[in-house]
């Protein structure tokens, strides 16, 4: 890092991931004046507009620490949560390169549904009661006969959001504790399966910046999980979110932070897990209280997307101080109004999708006013642009209403044409006509 003549901090940051939580990251960080360089790795073709794109395979953390070493990064932000699981952070540590990320025994409170409820079970943090935990199939059917309903299995490791059923049928939980444990569709991630009460109410994505002692919010915001219109179909990654004040009052945050965020730090701590880096609460929203359903140990996608729009603040530094644990007294100021995602996923997503299919409309979506358009999973060939994945564009907008957001959003998906391709039109649906705008 070096100062410049008005001894404003000027930093080169190496950005880890290539989907649309990245692209968003990489966006905000560019508006920083007191980012000098951005290179993303190995980023995507829409990130590449933004920031110097450079080949990786995320889950080798060696080839990352060389990597930054090489580019002489003065910081890494790492998007997904593979290789903070996999150590990228302790690999840094060890070579003195700085990194913002948890190490990775704190990276299983993603990395392990069983961890992470044992975490919450002695730190007395509010979740889910468990009916068990199994390793073998044969267990689990037995289980069936003896728990309530609706009834949540959850596959111990990662599972990019799609292992998890919430369910009341046994016929339902029987063939999904088969794929998980029998076929192996998640491979070692499925060799452990826990069920779980299921809870009811709204959920909310809070996610923390913190040093390990300090911590800033972000936005608030509300995904939404499920494939298709009116939350039918099966789980995914996440569809879209919006993000408005109003769905975080005070009485609730201050509870939040009193029962939840605050044990959660001390526990880290108490349990010598010391974390730097975004952590994601998911929570429900639940007549007993707000209640843990999950950590992630970074940002969520594709909260990121909606929320880092509101953001008024110089994201780079923010990062910078939480990674040199020096983030007392930052103020994250947000614009008001409301963020808006909207995913545009591929054909079978969050099944098989289908790739290499043509990607039309791309500039006259980024017309539309307050929309920007986030590549998740596409490639380009000469012009042309073609889907790469199952979640293949995130569109957000943000406006001074949820009404006025969503407008936008709307508008410039509707400019994106690809053949096959579905994304939900109710994102934020609920919450316009609740909250009256
Ligand atoms: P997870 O990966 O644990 O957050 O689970 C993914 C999604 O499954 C959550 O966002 C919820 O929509 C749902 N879910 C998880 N756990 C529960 C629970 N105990 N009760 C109801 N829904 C749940
Ligand atoms: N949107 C949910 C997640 O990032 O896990």
């Amino acid at each position: 890092m070096v100062l410049d003549s008005r001894r404003r901090n000027i930093v080169k940051i190496l950005v880890i991931g290539g989907g649309g939580r990245e692209h968003a990251i990489v966006w905000k960080l560019a508006q920083s004046a007191s980012v000098e360089k951005i290179w993303c790795a190995p980023g995507n073709v829409g990130i590449a507009k933004d920031a110097e794109c450079v080949p990786l395979d995320v889950k080798d953390v060696k080839a990352a620490a060389d990597l930054a070493a090489k580019l002489g990064a003065d910081l890494t932000v790492v998007g997904p949560e593979m290789p903070l699981v996999l150590g990228i952070a302790d690999e840094f540590e060890r070579r003195g390169l700085k990194l913002l990320g948890p190490a990775a025994k704190a990276a299983q409170l993603e990395g392990s549904k069983i961890f992470s409820k044992e975490f919450m079970q002695r730190h007395e943090i509010p979740t889910a009661g468990v009916y068990g935990v199994y390793v073998e199939a044969l267990e689990a059917y037995t289980a069936l006969d003896s728990v309530d309903w609706p009834l949540v299995v959850k596959a111990d490791g990662l599972c990019a959001g799609k292992g998890v059923l919430v369910t009341s049928s046994a016929d339902e939980a029987t063939e999904f504790v088969e794929r998980v444990m029998v076929n192996g569709e998640f491979g070692e991630a499925g060799s452990h399966v826990l069920f779980e009460e299921g809870l009811a109410g709204e959920e909310l994505s809070y996610i923390i910046l913190t040093d390990g002692k300090n911590f800033i919010r972000l936005a608030p915001a509300r995904d939404h999980k499920r494939a298709f219109d009116n939350d039918e179909g099966p789980n995914t990654g996440g569809m879209g979110v919006y993000s408005i004040d109003d769905i975080l009052p005070a009485a609730l945050e201050k509870t939040i932070i009193e029962t939840i965020v605050r044990p959660t730090l001390e526990g880290l701590h108490a349990d010598g897990m010391p974390y730097r880096g975004f952590l994601y609460f998911g929570l429900m929203l639940t007549d007993e209280g707000p209640k843990v359903l999950e950590y992630n140990c970074r940002l969520g996608d594709p909260e990121t997307e909606a929320v880092l729009l509101r953001a008024d603040f110089d994201l780079a530094k923010a990062c910078m101080q939480a990674a040199t644990g020096d983030l007392e007294g930052f103020e994250a100021k947000w614009f008001p109004g409301a963020g808006v995602c909207v995913v545009i996923a591929s054909k079978g997503y969050p099944g098989d999708p289908q790739t290499g299919v043509e990607i039309h409309g791309l500039e006259d979506a980024a017309k539309v006013p307050g929309a920007v358009v986030f590549h998740a999973g596409t490639r380009r060939s000469g012009a042309t642009y073609y889907t790469n994945g199952g979640r293949v564009l995130v569109v957000s907008a943000m406006g001074e209403d949820l009404a006025s957001a969503r407008r936008a959003a709307y508008d410039a998906a509707s400019k994106i044409e690809i053949e096959g391709a579905h994304y939900r039109t109710d994102i934020g649906g609920k919450a316009a006509k609740h909250f009256g705008d």
